[in-house]
């Protein structure tokens, strides 16, 4: 991970906010700022993902992460069993929470996941006052890198239809290769990027 001299703890907090800030109607920030702090805190200790950060000033600015796909992250989260449970039980005693996870979790390893590349942007978030100004670019160029230097030359990204972030992906050479429902109604994109 690119962090030099700060907390790492605070630094998946701060990861967790932005992301929360930053994709207000999705579901993973609807399961709290400790959960996505850890899933996060397990991003950046797997070998098999990254956690990229920006800082300005000790604030964070933007982030972004990637997975080659060769584990899951959920079986990471499960080494950190009596955090997960203390997070989990609020959430799962939500039906339409258990309901979405149970979502997600069958197209993660659904066929039609399975016949695209298995590497995978999970999330870039850059800081309001900070958009605009190429911050994403830099981040994505360093993901690349990542996944360079690992022999991986394609990447998938799988966003809502409605967000604005196509349009950072499109600018950036992705090509859209198929659309899906994860849940309900919402549309969702899948771009491969080669690098
Ligand atoms: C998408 C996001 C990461 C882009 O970050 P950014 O640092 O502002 O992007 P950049 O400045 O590097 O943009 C590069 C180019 O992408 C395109 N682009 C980026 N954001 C855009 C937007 N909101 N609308 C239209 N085009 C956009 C533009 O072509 C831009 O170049 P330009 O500013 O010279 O016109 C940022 O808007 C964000 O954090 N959004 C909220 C979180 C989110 O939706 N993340 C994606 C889902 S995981």
């Amino acid at each position: 991970m690119l962090i030099e001299k700060i907390d790492r703890k605070q630094v998946y907090i701060d990861v967790a906010m932005l992301h929360i800030n930053s994709i207000k109607f999705g579901f993973l920030p609807s399961l709290g700022v400790k959960f996505l702090a850890l899933l996060y805190r397990c991003v950046d200790e797997s070998d098999f993902s990254t956690l990229i950060v920006k800082y300005k000033d000790s604030k964070l600015i933007g982030f972004v992460t990637g997975t080659t796909g060769k584990s899951s992250l959920f079986k990471k989260m499960l080494n950190h069993p009596i955090e997960l449970i203390l997070i989990l039980c609020p959430i799962i005693l939500s039906y339409k929470n258990i309901k979405k996870i149970i979502e997600i979790w069958k197209y993660m390893s659904g066929i039609k996941r399975s016949k695209y590349p298995k590497a995978e942007l999970l999330s870039i978030c850059v800081h309001e006052d900070y958009q605009r100004k190429g911050v994403a670019i830099d981040l994505y160029k360093k993901l690349s890198n990542y996944f360079n230097a690992k022999h991986i030359f394609e990447f998938v990204i799988i966003v809502g239809e409605p967000l604005e972030a196509n349009l950072f992906y499109i600018n950036q050479g992705a090509k859209l290769v198929d659309k899906f429902q994860i849940h309900g109604n919402t549309n969702s994109n899948l771009y491969i990027q080669k690098i």
